[in-house]
């Protein structure tokens, strides 16, 4: 079956989707874009992705190409057309081709907009019930990291760290401060109390990290969003990773020393619970 994609104000098959190579999304990473999932062909939390996606263009200066009814009409499109009932939308806007290669923006500029669906990958249920491991890494990157943008070559060399070691993130601190995961954000739990990194410009506001911390008020679960150091994550009882495609999961090793009892935790059994619950009402329901 073809996959059916979104270039541009037309939709089709990825296979003859093309962009100039000089775009500047491909020679600079001039670009923005969101990953949103899908359950039952309905997109969780979609505007919230497109609110996430105006601030990141806002940030790179960019115009919004789409009005809001435009980029949903387009989520929909593709996602009735997937042959898969849960999905992954990515949306892509970069600041379009360029007549001669210069860093400085295009006196006119004509952005490039791309869509594409793929199936939904959630963690399987063995990485669910045993955890994974990940790695440690100072975070490299740039100081506007709230910006969900497309030059992803930091976060790409970050994460080879932690698949060349069989691991499964990498987990990022800046002088000696946890910012995030190189694809994720991280919550650590410590005396049955949820710590979470608190939002700025060293990490990625994820959507799923807002949808944790609205199950852990709505059932109780103390929460401190502040400053998380090395040793606090290290000492950790409960290590969580969270992002769009990877829900909620655990990490049980990092840098080859376990962490709490080396398997997965009571309080992420109780937030994978009360996520798995939360999506089948509102997704599934
Ligand atoms: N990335 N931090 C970073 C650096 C990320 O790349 C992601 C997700 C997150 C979690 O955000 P959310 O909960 O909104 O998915 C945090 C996506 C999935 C990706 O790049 O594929």
């Amino acid at each position: 079956m073809t996959t059916l994609s979104y270039l541009n104000g037309k939709f089709l098959p990825l296979a003859e989707a093309a962009v100039s190579p000089m775009d500047r999304g491909f020679l600079f990473g001039d670009g923005v874009y969101e990953v949103v999932p899908v359950y039952s062909r309905r997109a969780f939390r979609l505007d919230e992705h497109l609110g996430r996606l105006q601030r990141s263009l806002d940030a790179i200066r960019l115009a919004n190409p789409l009005p809001l009814d435009e980029w949903r009409a387009l989520v929909g499109r593709l996602v009735t057309a997937a042959e898969w009932d849960d999905q992954s939308v990515y949306l892509q806007v970069t600041r379009g081709p360029m007549e001669v290669r210069n860093h400085a923006f295009p006196a006119t500029v004509t952005p490039t907009v791309f869509g594409l669906v793929e199936a939904l990958h959630t963690p399987p249920q063995s990485q669910v019930e045993q955890g994974v491991a990940a790695v440690s890494a100072a975070d490299f990157r740039w100081l506007r990291c709230n910006v969900k943008a497309t030059s992803l070559l930091a976060n790409c060399l970050l994460r080879q760290m932690a698949f060349d070691a069989g691991c499964a993130e990498t987990l990022m601190f800046r002088d000696g401060i946890l910012s995030e995961g190189a694809a994720s954000n991280i919550f650590v739990i410590k005396d049955a109390t949820l710590l979470a990194p608190q939002k700025n410009h060293l990490m990625l506001t994820g959507i799923t990290y807002d949808v944790v911390l609205e199950l852990a008020a709505q059932h109780g679960l103390p929460t401190e969003v502040r400053d998380i150091t090395d040793a606090e994550v290290r000492a950790a009882d409960e290590l969580w990773l969270t992002s769009s495609t990877k829900e909620v999961l655990p990490i049980v090793r990092l840098d080859d020393r376990q962490i709490g009892t080396g398997q997965p935790g009571p309080v992420f059994s109780k937030m994978y619970g009360w996520y798995q619950d939360f999506k089948n009402t509102v997704m599934r329901g």
